[in-house]
């Protein structure tokens, strides 16, 4: 006797696409394949696809500190909403999550008002260095994120020496967002006072981001590292991370595969800003290609959300970023059925391989033994992303008005229905992911 069995759908299993039934006991996966035994509640999922539970390994929810543009509890309800069940949050909120007190606080305002299961990144700094060992072996932490270059918030290394110290204090894998801030110094001056966010590439020029992936590179070579390149979007880094996969892991966002330039910044002006930025064609192709020759190993959503207010700030005092955790799966979903990935190749990058560059327990797979997470899409239906459906506290989605074919119809965390045909149904049940000691 299930809790809940999921009849009749197609399941993305590790072993491939399978028609077969998932039965969920005690919030755990307890069977998969043909099954005829009696449960509490039964799902017809006939004509749906089922997934591994996503994990969006990059969000910022702003909490604390900016919970005006977001806090853990919208955030992980537009996670729900879009179909996600984990999410790894980012240490650029004010406080800056550096230290085990910030770290317990985050996990504490967590407790009770998550929608989706949640964990942490720790910032790595020159005044922690040294603790890093501790602090990302902490219950609740997914591990340590370096910002080579300034973006929202004060969280920043600079220097190699300071990048190399945090490298070699450590086993884990750090998640680096990699762009030079010297040069992104010397280039200021370009874009001051300009007005004219179509500059943001010009500033946060492929140089700047392929100057710090070599220095990071060099440096993960040097301490033995293993290092992750979050957003990556050049097609120059690409060829070398290509080359670097024994010591890199590679993410690539649902942006920089669907907007380019100069048309994001002509149709939607700053709400198109983000670092590092959204670049032209040449560069969407290249990522594209490299995902399909298999250089990216994650899609993060970069879930970065603002005020329209602050967006309408004249470029460069405009902050970057956008949302994104609730588009993430209908996006993906609509370039599977372009044709531009397989549904196999998504589920390896948002669902088994969080699970294996992590090494997080118990999730990510269709697995008996797995906790009961699920993903549930409808590979056909046709619909609209927009702004009334997001439930981000920002309030709009650069893809509003964009008409996506694929769509997550139930999301299932820990053996429960969370949402079902866009209705949240429930209380925040989130809870935080644990991982394995490796
Ligand atoms: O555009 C961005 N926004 N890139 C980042 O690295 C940070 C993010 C944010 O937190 O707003």
């Amino acid at each position: 006797m299930y809790d809940i069995l999921f009849k009749n759908g197609m399941a993305v299993t590790p072993a491939g696409i399978v028609q077969a039934d998932i039965g969920i006991t005690g919030g755990k996966i307890t069977a998969i394949g043909k099954l005829e035994e009696n449960a509490a509640e039964e799902i017809d999922c006939t004509g749906l696809h089922i997934l591994p539970g996503v994990i969006d390994t990059q969000v910022h929810f702003r909490e604390p500190g900016n919970t005006h543009k977001e806090d853990l509890n919208t955030g992980t309800l537009a996670a729900l909403a879009g179909g996600v069940t984990g999410v790894f949050e980012m240490p650029n909120t004010n406080p800056l999550t550096t230290t085990a007190d910030a770290l317990q606080d985050k996990l504490d305002r967590a407790a009770g008002r998550a929608w989706c299961n949640y964990a942490f990144f720790v910032g790595g700094t020159g005044e922690n260095a040294e603790n890093l060992p501790v602090l990302e072996r902490l219950p609740g932490c997914c591990g340590i994120k370096v910002f080579m270059g300034s973006s929202t918030g004060n969280l920043l290394t600079e220097d190699d020496e300071t990048l190399e110290r945090i490298l070699a204090n450590g086993t884990r894998r750090v998640a680096v967002h990699a762009e030079d801030e010297s040069r992104l110094k010397e280039r200021a001056a370009l874009v001051a006072g300009s007005g004219d966010v179509k500059l943001h590439p010009h500033w946060r020029d492929v140089e700047t981001a392929l100057k710090a992936t070599q220095r990071l590179l060099k440096l993960a070579h040097k301490t033995g590292r293993p290092i992750h390149v979050l957003h990556v979007t050049t097609a120059e880094e690409m060829e070398l991370l290509a080359a670097n996969k024994d010591i890199a892991t590679v993410e690539v966002t649902p942006q920089h595969l669907t907007l380019f330039a100069p048309d994001c910044y002509e149709r939607l002006g700053t709400l198109a800003q983000m670092n590092p930025p959204i670049r032209e064609e040449r560069h969407r192709a290249a990522l594209w290609t490299a995902l399909q020759n298999g250089v990216p190993d994650l899609i993060g959503s970069d879930h970065a959300p603002h005020t329209r207010e602050e967006k309408a700030r004249p470029y460069p005092e405009s902050p970057s970023g956008m949302p994104g955790v609730q588009t993430l799966v209908p996006l993906m979903l609509n370039h599977v059925n372009a044709g531009r990935l397989t549904l196999e190749r998504f589920v390896d990058m948002v669902c088994h391989n969080p699970q294996r560059i992590y090494g997080i327990k118990g999730k990510g797979r269709l697995e008996t033994g797995y906790d009961g997470d699920l993903t549930i899409v409808d590979m056909k239906a046709e619909r609209v992303i927009t702004n009334a459906w997001g439930k981000s506290k920002c309030g709009w989605t650069p893809f509003d008005g964009m008409e996506v074919t694929g769509w997550p119809v139930m999301t299932v965390l820990n053996g429960v229905i969370a949402m079902r045909d866009d209705e949240i149904s429930g209380v925040p049940s989130g809870k935080a992911i644990a991982f394995t000691e490796k």
